[in-house]
């Protein structure tokens, strides 16, 4: 049986990494995927592989008229939204924190803050008036255990899980669930600015403090995101996952 038959997400950053591996796994289990990505070309092409049960929408997260559209083309589209997943981000290259430059830092802000703010308050109004929706944010491990070089970037993930529990207790009793998950470093795009330089040594000793042994795959995440999104986690809301082979413990 599939997990998602009948329901609608829209994905953010799902033109690569996490955000793409969740669209494809999400129409396999039957869902409506609506990819969001600044990179209009590379989302239309995940699209293009997953079928009739895609559609692709560029946008731009730190925006409130392009997340406001979204959501219009989204329900315009498919008839409902029942799942939103705030999963675009962005960081500064690993750096120390009194390098990161004021437009840097507001950049994160913008797309890994206050992206959620614009996109709940747009996807709101359909989830209450259908009585139900789930929306998933992307955190990190950095949130509860940074590593150096990443301060602005690990404290915005760490407003990420706040902004998860605010939401989902003010949210409950509209049976909107809200949870977020924390992936370690992932073999994205993302992990050429989190660890520059890389060499085999440097990959190595990363993968060392991950206790299984391993960085995280980008269906780890959207295997986790799926549980989250399906009704066999109608009970769990206010949550953080970490997906780290047991970095945070
Ligand atoms: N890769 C890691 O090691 C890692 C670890 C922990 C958390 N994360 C988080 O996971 C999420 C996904 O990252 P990923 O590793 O899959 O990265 P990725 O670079 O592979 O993909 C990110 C996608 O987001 C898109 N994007 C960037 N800015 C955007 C904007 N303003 N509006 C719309 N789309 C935008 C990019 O075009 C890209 O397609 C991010 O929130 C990231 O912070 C990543």
């Amino acid at each position: 049986m599939q997990r998602l038959t009948g329901k609608v997400a829209i994905i953010t950053g799902a033109g690569s990494g996490f955000g793409a591996a969740m669209a494809h796994r999400f129409a396999k289990e039957g869902a409506k995927v609506v990819l969001a990505d600044v990179n209009a070309k590379r989302a239309q092409q995940h699209a293009t592989e997953i079928g009739e049960a895609a559609l692709a929408i560029q946008c731009d997260v730190s925006r409130d008229d392009d997340t406001k559209q979204l959501i219009t083309s989204a329900y315009d589209a498919f008839g409902r939204i029942d799942i939103m997943i705030n999963n675009a981000g962005f960081t500064h290259r690993n750096m120390p924190l009194d390098s990161v430059s004021e437009d840097n830092f507001d950049l994160i802000a913008a797309v890994n803050m206050k992206a959620i703010y614009y996109s709940t308050l747009a996807v709101l109004p359909v989830m209450e008036q259908q009585g139900s929706g789930v929306i998933i944010n992307t955190a990190s491990t950095s949130a509860n255990r940074p590593r150096k070089g990443l301060a602005w970037y690990s404290a915005s993930k760490g407003w990420v899980i706040s902004a998860t529990k605010a939401m989902a207790l003010e949210l409950a009793e509209k049976n909107i669930r809200v949870n977020c998950i924390c992936p370690v470093e992932s073999d994205t795009e993302t992990l050429s600015l989190l660890l520059p330089d890389q060499t085999i040594e440097t990959r190595q000793a990363l993968k060392q403090t991950i206790p299984l042994g391993r960085l995280s795959k980008a269906v780890d995440v959207a295997n986790a995101a799926l549980w989250l999104a399906s009704d066999e986690a109608a009970f769990v809301t206010g949550t953080s996952i970490d997906v780290d082979g047991g970095y945070s413990i």
